[in-house]
């Protein structure tokens, strides 16, 4: 099965209509990632749910969170699975998130058709709706699941380090601790009220965007509701399809999206675990073609120069070195990393030299 270019994707768009028949216009095998927020069928009946003064509490009850039956719901389950799965390229991975309402029904139907689980995450809500009633436990989180296309799935992105850098060096758990959307990110109607009941924390989406994606990879969101997940894309350097059936919610989340601004190639540079990494020397870059000698480097601001050696060092005047040598003197610095710091002018934009060492590493995996 050959994989599709990027191209070929309506990519960072958001389309309008019913996410199966969507998602089975798009070629096989074409994204790295998926994240679904489906209809969590909450089945509060036609009396919502009330607060102990009978006022009405403000929960899902849209025509889109309404299935007849269990049985309506689960195939309507089995149908978005499987045109994700089909999408899905084969070491792409799928997150769901719902609660207790639907995740296990959604659980069951994710192995059954072959996905492979690989964690469940805890999202707990440091800021949890109150149980109005008092005769069950305050449902204070909701719960993803991570899956990979099959069990057989064989290298799916996982940025084991990065997490646990961010984590003062401890393991990335599976509860994360993340507070419910609220404030200025909640996106609010021409009255005042929210746009969407179930906006997703764009903390939430960076960090399953973060673990499992790299920058440049595309991210299918079937739900898309408000556009959290092409909010978040778009900040992180990822491209997103977003697919929502209601017009108004894709029109606010297009608006949402236009409005980001994509954090710098050097911040979100991923730092894989040397070992796993081949070495690939700047000789080697220019070996290759990437960067010829004779060109002029600079910072991504382009403060600062170096002309590129043939010997593979960079040269500032009559001194040469190292990429990492010559970086942290122009800077007056003790060190720095070379491969971040330096940028080739290519279509009148600064690319960081570390594109083209991933490039080959990339073009070494095969
Ligand atoms: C739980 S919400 C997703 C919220 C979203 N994650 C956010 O942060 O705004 C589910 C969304 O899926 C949409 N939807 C429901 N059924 C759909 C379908 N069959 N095709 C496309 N969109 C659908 C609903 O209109 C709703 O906006």
């Amino acid at each position: 099965m050959g994989l599709v270019p990027a191209q070929r994707l309506p990519l960072d768009e958001v389309l309008l209509g019913d996410c199966v028949a969507r998602m089975n216009a798009l070629p096989a095998s074409s994204v790295d990632c998926v994240f679904a927020d489906p209809p969590y069928n909450l089945q509060l009946g036609t009396a919502g749910l009330l607060r102990p003064d009978q006022s009405r509490v403000d929960a899902v009850d849209d025509d889109w969170d309404k299935f007849d039956t269990f049985g309506a719901y689960d195939a309507f389950t089995r149908d978005w699975l499987a045109a994700c799965r089909r999408v899905m390229k084969p070491n792409a991975t799928l997150w769901v998130i719902g609660s207790y309402h639907n995740i296990f029904r959604v659980g069951s139907a994710l192995q059954d058709l072959g996905y492979w689980i690989l964690n469940d995450i805890v999202w707990r809500k440091a800021n949890p709706m109150p149980n109005f009633r008092g005769k069950r436990f305050t449902n204070a989180h909701e719960t993803l699941i991570w899956a990979s296309r099959s069990a057989e799935s064989k290298g799916y992105t996982f940025h084991y380090e990065a997490l646990k850098g961010g984590n003062e060096d401890l393991q990335m758990r599976s509860d994360w601790f993340i507070p419910l959307c609220t404030g200025e990110e909640r996106l609010k109607g021409s009255d005042g009220q929210k746009l969407h009941p179930t906006q997703k924390p764009e903390a939430l989406l960076a960090r399953t965007l973060l673990s499992s994606t790299n920058p440049g990879d595309v991210v299918l969101d079937p739900f898309f509701g408000t556009g959290t997940t092409g909010a978040v894309a778009r900040r992180l350097g990822r491209r997103f399809i977003g697919i929502e059936r209601e017009e108004s919610y894709a029109e606010a989340a297009r608006a949402r999206i236009a409005a980001v601004t994509p954090l710098s190639q050097a911040a979100l540079m991923v730092a894989l675990p040397k070992r796993a990494e081949p070495r690939v020397p700047f000789l080697s870059v220019i070996e290759a073609g990437h960067v010829r000698p004779g060109e002029t480097l600079t910072d991504e601001r382009r403060r600062f120069k170096a002309t590129v050696r043939p010997d593979g060092q960079l040269g500032v005047g009559p001194v040469a070195g190292s990429i990492h040598k010559i970086g942290a003197l122009v800077q007056g610095l003790p060190a720095c990393n070379g491969w971040t710091f330096w940028h080739a002018e290519r279509d009148g934009r600064p690319v960081v030299i570390d594109a083209f060492r991933e490039r080959m590493r990339a073009a070494m995996a095969g």
